[in-house]
């Protein structure tokens, strides 16, 4: 098989990236590891910041997330039990969108797969070839299935491993994908930070509590309120990341936020649902020097992985894509490598600001 750009993942990075080359006219392939129904309907992240909305919209794949996902226009401060509440619009001129993740790359599929372009589910890349040369291959094999217990890709029926032959690899595939080990160890330079600390997250199937996000500082700890959609709230407080989620049943968990949100004035209730998923992240900062060797690029997750706290992983992804495609473009039509070659440095100092950022 053959393509002008191979892109190895289909998460937001990888799948914006072949929708912005469409629209250039420069062919790709994706090859996702999970199937496509479990990629739509798996909750992650869940705030797009003004650029990344608007990117949407500019290209063609923002009408649903303007029709159903809520525009904020600002978000709460809790401390001392009180609320101080700071104004996007005011202060910046801005705005965020609380839409999922998994509803992005769902329009951005439909897109695509309406457009005949081509995202194959269930593939795993198990090699990058020549990526010294201006042919890079992707060797990859269908029917593959990732084992989460053990931490494999295990492959059914009797597939063979197949070669996608680019112009061009793109290593979209998140924090554990292959990509970026094929940057020789002897240039890669990663950075890592582990923080003493985990956030518990819950989904939860209910009403909101609030209109707006609420970042609460507490003496018991770090609370967060935000939400997926009108009917779907994600909810976080800081914990000891050695900490096992079933030491933490719902009437403990609903205590330990509501105890942690309680403002001075005591009118300040906490809407309990259904808790559906609960979690605990570590958080980290990590991030690898350089994000580009030969014809590879790396993009998001892949690259570099910021704690949650800012609500920064999706949208720094779609920002990296952005300056890529425009590489990718300018190379097609006139041959030109420069913003291509100036990739790593490009991405790499608004990475930096962001990892500041968000610990
Ligand atoms: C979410 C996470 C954040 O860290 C944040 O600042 C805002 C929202 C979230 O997962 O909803």
């Amino acid at each position: 098989m053959r393509t002008q750009v191979g892109i190895v993942g289909g998460g937001p990075a990888g799948t914006l990236l072949s929708h912005l080359l469409h629209l250039r006219g420069i062919e790709s392939v994706v090859l996702e590891l999970r199937a496509r129904e479990e990629v739509e309907t798996t909750v992650r992240a869940g705030v797009l910041e003004d650029a990344t909305a608007e990117l949407l919209r500019e290209t063609g794949v923002g009408e649903r997330m303007d029709r159903e996902g809520a525009v904020h226009q600002g978000i709460e401060l809790r401390f001392g039990a009180a609320g101080h509440r700071i104004d996007f619009a005011d202060l910046a001129g801005k705005s965020i969108v609380i839409y999922g993740q998994q509803q992005v790359v769902k329009d951005l599929y439909a897109a695509r797969l309406e457009a005949s372009g081509r995202i194959i589910f269930e593939a795993a890349a198990v090699g990058l070839d020549d990526l010294g040369t201006n042919q890079p291959k992707i060797r990859f094999r269908r029917g593959a299935k990732l084992d989460p217990g053990a931490g494999e890709i295990r492959f059914g029926g009797d597939t063979q491993e197949e070669v996608l032959h680019c112009d061009y690899v793109v290593g979209a595939d998140g924090f554990f994908g292959p990509c970026r080990n094929a940057i020789p160890t002897a240039v890669r330079k990663e950075h890592t930070r582990t923080y003493p600390f985990g956030w518990f997250g819950i989904l939860v199937e209910g009403p909101p509590s609030t209109e707006e996000l609420i970042y609460a500082l507490h003496d018991r700890g770090f609370a967060l309120v935000s939400t997926r959609s009108p009917e779907i709230q994600r909810l976080y407080f800081q914990c000891d990341p050695a900490d096992n989620v079933d030491n933490w049943p719902d009437e403990r968990i609903w205590d330990e936020l509501q105890a942690r949100l309680a403002t001075r004035e005591g009118d300040w209730k906490l809407q309990k649902g259904d808790i559906f998923q609960k979690s605990i992240v570590q958080m980290r900062s990590f991030l690898c020097e350089p994000m580009q060797h030969g014809r590879l690029f790396l993009a998001g997750d892949a690259a570099h992985i910021v704690p949650p706290t800012g609500a920064k992983g999706m949208n720094l992804a779609v920002a990296d894509v952005r300056v890529l495609a425009r590489g990718l473009a300018a190379f097609y039509s006139s041959g030109d490598t420069e913003i291509l070659d100036a990739y790593s440095e490009t991405c790499l100092r608004r990475v930096w600001k962001a990892s500041r950022f968000s610990w």
